[in-house]
């Protein structure tokens, strides 16, 4: 498999097109309705500009097909993506609400989601990996709680805050997802905090800037979830997992090794990593390696949409645990809320 569809030239596109290139495949075609991103991106990638998604996902030159496009558009093309048959990786989130990926779900059926990669690249990011196979080796014990840390180094531009989803569908999604791969269990009730100390505006746009989400699990495991717009020190990505015998921690990488001891000063490291592009950029390479391994020997998606549907479902049972200030209990997506 070696010819990829890619939807979308944005960000994430020219991030996934990188990484497609990498892993020895190639972007055949390229569809977006802006004409210059998609002229762009093709130049840069040796691809072929389509003139609709359906024109690029049916290229015979095209074995598959990622979508790398707005949140809102994620259902409509992953529905004409599955009838072309061919294998599909999508951005996060699966929809831009819970009923849409619901929805979603039913109407392709559970089997069919499973075959669809869902771009959840930080489980794909070798820290945040290694702590949840030592956690499933055991080597911490039981596990009792989860602590999973994710604030931005600033806020994105306030015109993006409406048509974002809210922090939890946007944001908090990545954890929820996180969260549910290393526990492993079901989880049974969700309690929100938000406030906007962060910036007000981000307050009087109706969303939060600052979260904290507690999550209990079916075998009495608290995950607690901390999220934040900004941070002083730079991208803050943190993950501790601890159990009865042990902690593990993921821990922010540094910039460089470089470390500083004087009188004044008795031991600073490099900074951290400023955003995701730096911080994650390997897991999005190993995550398209991932998609083009399992596509190309058939096998189910190691993250998939249905996973995606899960994560979302969390990310709306925080919203309205925030909203209606109460504690959210969950029995399965089906059942809704
Ligand atoms: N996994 C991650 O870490 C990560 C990081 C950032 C964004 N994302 C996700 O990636 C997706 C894209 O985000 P982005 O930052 O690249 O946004 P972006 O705005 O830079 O790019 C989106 C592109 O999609 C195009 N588009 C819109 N409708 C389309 C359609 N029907 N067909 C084809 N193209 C269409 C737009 O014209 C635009 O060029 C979002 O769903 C976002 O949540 C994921």
């Amino acid at each position: 498999m070696t010819g990829i569809a890619l939807m979308g030239a944005g960000r994430m596109a020219r991030v996934h097109a990188a990484s497609i290139a990498e892993a020895g495949a190639h972007v055949a075609t390229i569809y977006d309705p802006v004409d210059a991103a998609a002229r762009a991106l093709a130049a840069t990638a040796g691809a072929r500009v389509c003139a609709s998604a359906a024109e690029a996902m049916g290229d015979s030159a095209a074995d598959a097909i990622m979508i790398a496009t707005s949140s809102d558009t994620h259902v409509t093309l992953l529905l004409e993506a599955v009838r072309t048959g061919k294998p599909i990786l999508c951005e996060k989130p699966l929809a831009s609400s819970f009923e849409e990926a619901r929805g979603f779900v039913a109407e392709v059926g559970e089997e069919a989601a499973r075959r669809i990669f869902l771009g959840f690249n930080r489980r794909f990011d070798r820290g945040h990996a290694s702590l949840r196979e030592a956690v499933k080796a055991g080597r911490i014990g039981r596990l009792e709680q989860l602590i999973i840390t994710s604030r931005d180094p600033y806020p994105p531009p306030l015109e993006y805050i409406p048509r974002s989803g809210g922090l939890f569908r946007d944001m908090m999604i990545h954890d929820f997802d996180m969260a549910r791969s290393i526990v492993g269990r079901d989880i049974v009730s969700v309690t929100a905090h938000g406030s906007s100390v962060v910036d007000p505006e981000i307050g009087r746009l109706g969303d939060v800037d600052t979260a904290s989400v507690t999550m209990l699990a079916d075998d009495g495991t608290i995950i607690t979830i901390l999220n934040s717009r900004r941070s002083a020190f730079g991208y803050d990505q943190r993950i501790e997992a601890f159990g009865a015998l042990g902690m593990v921690l993921s821990d922010n990488p540094r910039q460089s090794g470089f470390r500083r001891f004087t009188a004044e000063d008795p031991g600073t490291d490099a900074p951290i990593l400023e955003f995701f592009m730096e911080r994650y950029g390997p897991s999005y390479t190993a995550e398209i390696r991932s998609f083009i391994a399992c596509a190309s020997e058939g096998r189910e998606m190691p993250v998939n949409a249905v996973d995606g549907l899960m994560a979302i479902w969390l990310a709306e049972a925080a919203t309205i645990s925030l909203k209606e200030g109460r504690t959210v209990r969950l029995t399965r997506p089906e059942d809704g809320f």
